[in-house]
């Protein structure tokens, strides 16, 4: 008997990729990241890694949040909910831009570095460059002891395990998740949040593991869809509000690894240029996950099947009106809107996947880019 031992196939635990294996894995990796954050009766986040006196947390003012990439993705919806449930204005920067133009800062700017590898330079010299300016800086990173982690004032881990492939998954759905807690613990310490809002969006927190399990079960559907796409030359992803963050980051994993041409818009925007580019058939991805929003966004999916476009609806379970609007329809279990991106990008990341392999790509390893970004 001759056995072969593949020690890297052994390390994919069955999977063929370890970009799939990473995807499998959210569920465990969102409970992991919220074990031990969220009180046994739902009250309140524990974060005892921050040791943020009354003063320091009243005296906040402001909030640049700074990272490449995926990470800067998560950026943009930990705005969208810091913003909305603590009241401070919040930037979103791309480190290589932040650390070059002279951002307008206060004594009570707190600057929060996100960053998967925590060995990003773009990302670590802003933290250094705020850190000389006085600053204080908190990381959210995946790896302990890493340069962000070592040199931050303060540190929340994302506890999604090593991640292997080079297109981020299971990091940016633990950044959101710690992105949340945050967003929860200031505004309960700042007094913005009411304890009855509060106690509901840690409810639906702790049942996201749930829910992350459950979309899993999309992947059949989005994988027939993804062969059939495969051949398409440009795509569009559109959303409002969250969902255009959430567009942003389908569109970046789409061509980070199928490299098919694929652009996010704000649905509102569309009609400002890029609706010149919806003719016949070109594959346009919708998502409307935000009540407040529903109606808007539906008129924008109106405007690209008004050109032919073949779209792909992404909503919550239970959106009968989506089927008439759309061709097809990707329902996604419901949660709160706020708390969707975690969820909804699940199916975005098996899009991206399967068209990759339908190409026949080094999914793991794409062309010309690097898990960790350690230069200019
Ligand atoms: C590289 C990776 C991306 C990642 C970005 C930021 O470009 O390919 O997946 O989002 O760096 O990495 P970081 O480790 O700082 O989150």
């Amino acid at each position: 008997l001759h056995v072969t031992w593949d020690a890297v196939a052994a390390e994919r635990g069955g999977y063929p990729h370890f970009m799939l294996k990473e995807i499998y894995e959210q569920p465990r990796a969102i409970r992991d990241t919220l074990t031990g954050r969220i009180a046994d009766d739902l009250s309140r986040v524990t974060l005892p890694e921050l040791s943020w006196s009354d003063d320091f947390v009243q005296s906040m003012d402001r909030v640049h949040i700074v990272a490449c990439g995926t990470s800067w993705h998560a950026g943009l919806v930990g705005k969208a909910v810091m913003e909305k449930l603590t009241r401070i204005p919040v930037d979103v920067e791309i480190a290589s831009e932040y650390r070059y133009r002279d951002p307008i800062e206060t004594a009570g700017t707190l600057v929060i570095v996100i960053s998967q590898s925590g060995e990003t330079l773009d990302t670590l010299a802003a933290l250094r460059d705020a850190k000389a300016r006085g600053r204080h800086v908190l990381a959210i990173t995946n790896v302990v002891g890493s340069s962000v982690a070592r040199e931050a004032d303060d540190v929340i881990i994302t506890w999604a395990g090593p991640e292997i492939a080079v297109a981020s998954t299971k990091a940016y759905t633990t950044q959101l998740v710690v992105l949340y807690l945050l967003a929860v613990y200031l505004g309960q310490r700042r007094g913005t949040l009411e304890d009855g809002t509060a106690k509901q969006i840690l409810a639906a927190l702790a049942e996201l593991p749930m829910a992350a399990e459950q979309v899993l079960d999309t992947a059949p559907q989005v994988e027939r869809f993804a062969r059939e796409w495969a051949d398409a030359r440009d795509t569009f992803f559109i959303g409002r509000g969250i969902d255009y963050a959430m567009a942003l980051e389908g569109a970046l994993k789409l061509k980070e690894i199928s490299y098919i041409h694929a652009e996010a818009y704000a649905a509102g925007e569309l009609k400002h240029g890029t609706l010149a580019l919806i003719t016949e058939g070109v594959p346009v991805i919708a998502l409307a996950t935000q009540t407040d929003l529903y109606e808007k966004t539906l008129s924008n999916i109106k405007e690209v099947k008004a050109r032919d476009a073949f779209v792909l609806g992404v909503t919550f379970a239970g959106d009968e009106e989506m089927r008439h609007s759309v061709d097809e329809v990707l329902y996604v279990p419901r949660t709160l809107p706020v708390l969707a991106p975690v969820i909804t990008v699940i199916p975005l990341q098996l899009l991206a996947y399967y068209a990759a392999v339908a190409r026949g790509n080094d999914v793991d390893k794409p062309r010309n880019l690097a898990k960790s970004v350690t230069v200019e």
